[in-house]
């Protein structure tokens, strides 16, 4: 059984999870407003070698010929490198605004909410969602949703911005720090318009100790396979474990479970 901690067997992924890789990741996300293409890219290479080894640690197949959903997938900036990898990819995406920013165009884009998934029970390979949760009001509605649709032996992967972290609150951090009401008031005041990622609106403070809950309390629905702080070297993945300081310092968690047979 893979496990997140020190002590257990390494899930594949650990040995990508090098500092040299946090470093090329954190440098990149100066440029999501600015160079939206270069940051994506970069994010999306790496989302798409997250799946394939925890999916082979699983399978012990590769990620040609599945079927992988992309919860909130914005435009699809993950398309090309999950086709790359053989997979037919399909974002869910509620916003069509968001659906069109990039001007790409993803076969098989769906319109639709992760908190009520159009698509039935036991049907994906692998169930993805990536930077969502912090925006949806019922995240762990959405990601039962996830797990709903995953296929028995399947894989399902959310990974969310953890509101305590240094990015919580997006665009009007880090004064979220004193209250996303406050850091969103005063970013108005600012700049004179609203920030997209509104709190209680389209942001939301959701809890590193909220998706560990929910990874405990999925019961035989579920077996967790890790959770770890996504941008982190694996020799940091202990924050993790520690209540308090993992809410400061996880800055995005990963939850990775199967779905177990039959
Ligand atoms: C920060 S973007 C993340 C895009 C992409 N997944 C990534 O990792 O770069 C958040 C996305 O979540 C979408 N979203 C918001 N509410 C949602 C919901 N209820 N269900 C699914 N997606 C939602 C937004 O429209 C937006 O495209």
């Amino acid at each position: 059984m893979l496990r997140s901690d020190a002590t257990g067997p390494r899930p594949r992924f650990a040995r990508r999870a090098t500092l040299r890789r946090s470093l090329r990741l954190l440098g990149s996300f100066r440029f999501e407003q600015t160079d939206p293409a270069r940051f994506y890219g970069g994010i999306a290479a790496d989302t798409a070698d997250l799946i394939a080894d925890f999916y082979r640690d699983l399978t012990g197949r590769d990620l040609s010929g599945t079927v992988i959903v992309d919860v909130g997938g914005g435009p699809g900036y993950f398309a090309d490198e999950f086709a790359a990898a053989g997979a037919r990819y399909l974002p869910i995406e509620p916003d069509p605004t968001e659906m069109h920013a990039a001007g790409l165009t993803v076969a098989g884009a769906v319109r639709g909410s992760g908190m009520a998934l159009p698509i039935r029970d036991d049907a994906v390979d692998i169930c993805l969602s990536s930077n969502v949760a912090e925006h949806v009001p019922q995240p762990w509605v959405m990601a039962d949703e996830m797990l709903r649709i995953t296929k028995p032996g399947g894989l399902m992967v959310l990974s969310y911005t953890v509101w305590l972290g240094p990015f919580g609150g997006h665009e009007t951090g880090p004064w979220h720090y004193l209250g996303g009401e406050f850091a969103a008031r005063r970013y108005t005041r600012r700049t004179g318009k609203q920030p997209k990622n509104r709190f209680g609106r389209s942001l939301f403070a959701v809890t590193a100790a909220d998706g560990l809950r929910w990874a405990r309390e999925t019961g035989g629905r579920a077996r967790i396979l890790a959770t770890f702080p996504r941008y982190h070297p694996r020799w940091a993945w202990w924050v993790t474990r520690i209540p308090g300081v993992r809410e400061l310092l996880v800055s995005n968690l990963v939850v990775v479970a199967a779905k177990p047979l039959g």
